[in-house]
């Protein structure tokens, strides 16, 4: 019986290399495991073996098996890589140049944003960043938004488990950490390393639990304003963002702030604008911005003195800009990197 075990083992063993179709697999595996075959066979004779010997031949026909059903996995994870290699066809060489010639682009939500960027590099503002992952100190506490604020419930933003620490995001106390759900994150973490005055654009992207639609996205990016010197007021905002939409939107658009509220800015406004040039858009005031001056209660949790210091804040969705600049009617276009769109910027 051990003879014939060996030499079931050795002919699956021989077999298995030539096999190169499931069909041919099947095939071949019915006659060494299936109801006739030849393993099947030596089990079956199993019953005529005299008892003592039993528990040896059931060791060998085991380890038979085992050996058996080994080779058979080996085949099947061959097969089944060849047919993962058909499907993806002739390995591709990513140093080849693109078929279609010619560069590639910036990404249009990275365009907008470089341009957005560089209008304010322009008027003296530098560029500053912080993490995507923060504290709900720095996102909320520090930005005046209190604990019953619905920004912060586990509905509206996404929190991480409590058991991970974040090495390279400084706690203030015992506190959660999260996704930022604004880059006004950025005006803390600015003004706790730098001394007045102060002048930065920070661009970055920003989480929410949005259901996504055609304008919103889970996913988003920002660019915030932040301002703080001595007598900074409320017509330096004015005058800034008057220049902005401007150099934007062209020189006939208009702007008007609309009274709002943030807990972060007092007196807070919303930012509306109006063209003449903007297609379907045109002559109607579209909402672009928040916008205020820093509330004192800001510079208090910054230990900077808001009896001697004023500053303006603002913060705005960059694909809500792009969208009304590139004619785009669902955020979700920017989103699927599909280039037939892609390449309608280029
Ligand atoms: N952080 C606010 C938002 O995400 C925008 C804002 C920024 C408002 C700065 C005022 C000042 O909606």
């Amino acid at each position: 019986m051990q003879a014939e075990l060996n030499t079931i083992v050795a002919q699956v063993g021989e077999k298995a290399s030539s096999i190169t179709t499931r069909a041919e697999f099947e095939a071949f595996k019915a006659t060494i495991s299936g109801p006739k075959g030849s393993l099947t066979e030596v089990m079956k004779g199993m019953g005529a073996v005299p008892k003592e010997d039993k528990p040896a031949m059931g060791k060998l026909i085991n380890e038979a098996k085992t050996a058996v059903q080994a080779i058979f996995d080996a085949v099947l994870e061959g097969l089944e890589a060849a047919e993962m290699a058909a499907r993806l066809g002739p390995p591709i060489d990513p140093t080849l140049p693109p078929p279609d010639a010619g560069r590639g682009t910036l990404h249009p939500i990275a365009q907008v944003r470089e341009e957005m960027v560089n209008l304010f590099r322009r008027i003296g503002f530098s560029v500053a960043e912080a993490t995507e992952v923060e504290t709900e100190h720095y996102c909320f506490d520090a930005l005046n938004i209190p604990a019953d604020h619905p920004a912060r419930d586990m509905q509206d933003s996404y929190y991480l488990p409590d058991t991970l620490k974040v090495a390279n995001v400084s706690q203030h106390a015992e506190e959660k950490y999260l996704l930022r759900t604004h880059t006004s994150t950025v005006q803390i973490r600015t003004m706790l390393e730098a001394k007045p005055p102060i002048r930065i654009v920070a661009p970055g992207r920003c989480f929410r639990r949005d259901t996504p639609d055609a304008t919103h996205s889970a996913n988003f990016h920002q660019i915030e304003g932040l301002y703080v010197d001595q007598n900074v007021t409320l017509l330096d905002l004015k005058a800034t963002l008057d220049h902005f939409v401007k150099t934007i939107f062209g020189a006939k658009a208009k702007t008007r702030l609309r009274p709002s509220f943030f807990p972060f800015t007092e007196p807070s406004f919303e930012m509306d604008f109006f063209s003449p040039d903007l297609g379907k858009l045109s002559n109607k005031w579209l909402e672009i911005m928040g916008c205020g001056m820093v509330d004192p209660e800001v510079f208090k949790a910054v230990g900077i003195d808001p009896g001697v210091y004023t500053g303006y804040a603002f913060g705005m969705g960059i694909e809500r800009i792009a969208m009304i600049l590139q004619g785009v009617d669902d955020i979700r276009y920017y989103y699927q990197n599909d280039v037939r769109f892609l390449k309608q910027f280029a």
